[in-house]
Order: structure tokens, then C-alpha cells, then sequence
């Protein structure tokens, strides 16, 4: 008898020894901090967009990489482009009591209520490359990435000063809903408004080669005279130059093309003239990332928002940069 409790006693003790040891995470503590795993390792649930274009692609390297370099465990999922994919793996974050969520949103609205339960589970979340659109700022203690409607303006600018006789733009969106659809529309909109340039046609190539190629092609064939592509990121222009092409048009020449990101390829094609001007988006985001998950896990105070920095290239500096070119 006496075997069977003191057994039983030390089957409790090792489950609630088990308990501390695996989450550590999402434990209020007596400063309501959240706390990180006993080993000292923090670890991070990353809820990524998808692989939809060469800069998502060199996002993912880039946290990956980052993360193994910090010491911090990271649970990586891809939503593949769809909100109900990345809120399960949030959810999933949270019922594993990770010490930190980060995640890009693929769409701005539809984020409080799963926000809410990170929030209540004590698990602070960061934003990464896009934001949410919410009016509860507490849902979240940062976000890192660029400023999309400055992207879209200086887009618009260029062509402004570049437009050459230039009248009718046609736009290839990102994926609808998302942040950096809706802001590179709307920089890029103020710029040119007043003057003689118009979008003439716009439709989302949901941020895909495939996607650009299809939307120009029907463009191409609906659109009596188009003078410029304003392309919300490369992938998506890069599909336009073929569509371009095979409607025996010389992109870059007969129709100028703009695009967001000054990812590899997008770059090569700017420096063949097949592309005009190129407005930089930095995927590089893996290590800014990692210290801010580092502070706002030791209950450090961040900024609420991290701008990153960027350029923008005409075809002559993208023939000097490309050697450089880590993505
Ligand atoms: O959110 C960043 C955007 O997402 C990039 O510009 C685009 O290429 C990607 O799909």
C-alpha cells in the first residue's frame, strides 16, 4: 500500500516537473511577463504568408537563418496565401505556449479575435512586413517591415518625371486585401494625381509570376493603348514581360514597366532594360526580428514601429548593384 502512494505521489511530481519544463512560455510569472523555456532558449512561432514570389522566398531564408544564429527555436508554417491557414497556426502557436508569435498577415482585417487569445495566453505577438488593421494597437507589440505607401509613391514619382509622353497605366495589384496591395495602390495614386496619367485598368496578380502573365495577357487584349505597367512587385512584372513579348511588344520600350521589390531577377531585368525602375522592398527582416523578439520576451520596452530602409534603382545602378545582390 505504502508503495502504491509514494509511486503515485512521484507520478504528480514528475507531471508537474513536466508541466514547467515544457512550456515555461505563456506563464504570467509575478511581473505578468512572459518567461522563456528553463533551458534560457526562447522559441518563436512564425506564421508566414506562403512562397509566393522571389522576396517571400528570401524573407523565409532570412528569419530561418536569423533565428538558428540567435539561439531562438523556431515553429515555421506557410499559410499558402490563405488568412484561415496562418490563424490555425496561430492558434497552434498558442496551445503550445511558444514565448513569442511573429507573423506577416496575408490580408490587413480579420486578426482580433485570435489576436485576443494570444493576448490572454500572455504570449506577445510581433507584426513582420505587413500589418493588421485593427484599432486595438495592445493586440500586438510591434511592427517591423516597410512603409508601403512611400514604396507606391515613389513609384508614382518616377514616372512623373520619367512619363515621357506616357498616358495610360495598367496595374497589376497584389493579393486583395493585403497591406502592401493597398498602400502601394494608394502612394502610388497620390503621385500622379494631377497630371496626365491614369490607371486605365487594374486587377490583383495576387503577388505570382503566373498571376501578372495572366492579368497582362487579358489587359493586353482589352486595353486599346497601354503606355505603362505598374507592377506591385517584380514576380508579378516579370509575368508581364512575358505576356508583353509574346504579343510581339518590346517591354521596357513600347511599354515602360515599374515594379516593387529589387529581388534578383527583377534586378537582371532592369539591367537588360526590360524593366524601367525598380522601388526596393528588403526582405532582410531575420535579424531585426530576432532582437526585437528577444526584448519584448524579457519584458523590454520596443518601439511600436520599425521602418526599414530602402532605395530605389533605374536600369543603370541595378547593372552596378547586381553583383552584390544577397537575393
Ligand atoms: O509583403 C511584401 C510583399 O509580399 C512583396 O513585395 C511581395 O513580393 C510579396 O509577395
Amino acid at each position: 500500500m505504502l508503495k502504491k502512494i509514494t509511486t503515485a505521489a512521484a507520478a504528480v511530481l514528475l507531471a508537474a516537473l513536466t508541466a514547467c519544463g515544457s512550456g515555461g512560455s505563456g506563464d504570467a510569472g509575478s511581473s505578468g511577463a512572459p518567461k522563456a523555456n528553463d533551458d534560457g532558449k526562447i522559441t518563436m512561432g512564425f506564421a508566414q504568408v506562403g512562397a509566393e514570389s522571389g522576396w517571400r522566398t528570401a524573407n523565409t531564408k532570412s528569419i530561418q537563418e536569423s533565428a538558428e544564429k540567435a539561439g531562438i527555436e523556431l515553429k515555421f508554417s506557410d499559410a499558402q496565401q490563405k488568412q484561415e491557414n496562418q490563424i490555425k497556426a496561430i492558434r497552434s502557436y498558442i496551445q503550445q505556449k511558444v514565448d513569442v508569435i511573429a507573423f506577416s498577415p496575408v490580408v490587413e482585417t480579420g486578426w482580433d479575435a485570435v489576436l485576443l487569445e494570444a493576448k490572454r495566453a500572455n504570449i506577445p505577438v510581433i507584426l513582420t512586413d505587413r500589418a493588421v488593421d485593427s484599432d486595438d494597437t495592445s493586440l500586438y507589440k510591434t511592427f517591423l517591415g516597410s512603409d508601403f505607401v512611400e514604396e507606391g509613391k515613389k513609384a508614382g514619382e518616377w514616372l512623373k518625371a520619367n512619363a515621357g509622353g506616357a498616358k495610360n497605366v495598367v496595374e497589376l495589384q497584389g493579393t486583395t486585401g493585403a497591406a502592401p496591395a493597398i498602400d502601394r495602390k494608394k502612394g502610388f495614386e497620390d503621385a500622379i494625381q494631377g497630371t496626365d496619367l491614369k490607371i486605365v485598368a487594374t486587377q490583383t496578380g495576387d503577388f505570382t509570376r503566373s498571376g501578372g502573365k495572366q492579368v497582362m495577357e487579358a489587359f493586353l487584349k482589352s486595353v486599346p493603348q497601354i503606355d505603362v505597367v505598374y507592377a506591385h512587385n517584380d514576380d508579378m512584372g516579370l509575368g508581364a514581360i512575358e505576356a508583353i513579348k509574346a504579343a510581339g511588344k518590346v517591354p521596357g520600350k513600347d511599354i515602360k514597366i515599374i515594379t516593387v521589390d529589387a529581388v534578383k531577377d527583377g534586378m537582371t531585368a532592369l539591367a537588360a532594360g526590360e524593366i524601367n525602375f525598380i522601388v526596393e522592398c528588403n526582405p532582410l527582416l531575420g535579424d531585426q526580428l530576432m532582437d526585437l523578439a528577444k526584448k519584448v520576451v524579457a519584458g523590454e520596452e520596443v518601439p511600436p514601429r520599425v521602418v526599414t530602409e530602402e532605395t530605389t534603382f533605374t536600369s543603370e545602378q541595378a547593372k552596378t548593384e547586381l553583383p552584390n545582390r544577397k537575393y
